[in-house]
């Protein structure tokens, strides 16, 4: 079974998508085993977005993800790193498809609402710097 690493950023908070959004994992059978409302550390936000350092947006991008809370999630499924980007949509919004999240709710890729991550690697990398072994629960979804 396959893990993955999710943030609902500060625009999606703020704009009151949080349901919203978790509903689409919920309700395509993916488990949610960790969730946490906080607000990003500049420690915690410089970790998460290491491999982006020194990039253009990369400032505008961490300034950005410390203006308000946040939601982290971990979720859990079969493939679940590609089905989770899948049902986000791609980085930009102007190329995400109609019927993603960004594709439906975002406007531009800073204020692009969600992170998931992109690789095993790093789901391990991201989910780390915000959840404990203990904080990720083990339990049966219902049918
Ligand atoms: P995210 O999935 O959080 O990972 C890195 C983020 O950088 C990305 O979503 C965007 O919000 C942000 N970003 C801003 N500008 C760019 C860009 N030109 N290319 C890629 N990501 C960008």
């Amino acid at each position: 079974m396959e893990r993955t690493f999710i943030i609902l950023k500060p625009n999606a908070v703020r704009r009151g998508l949080i349901g919203e959004i978790l509903k689409r994992f919920e309700q395509r059978g993916i488990k949610i085993v960790g969730l946490k409302f906080l607000w990003m550390t500049q420690e915690q936000c410089e970790k998460l977005y290491e491999p982006h350092k020194g990039k253009p947006f990369y400032e505008e991008l961490v300034n950005f993800m410390m203006s308000g809370p946040v939601v982290a999630v971990v979720v859990e499924a079969p493939r679940v790193i590609e089905m989770v980007r899948h049902i986000v949509g791609a980085t930009d919004p102007l190329k995400a498809e109609a019927g993603t999240i960004r594709g439906e709710f975002a406007l531009t890729v800073t204020k692009n609402l969600i992170h998931a991550s992109d690789s095993v690697e790093n789901a391990e990398r991201e989910m780390s710097i915000f959840f404990s072994p203990e904080d990720l629960i083990e339990y049966k979804l219902d049918i």
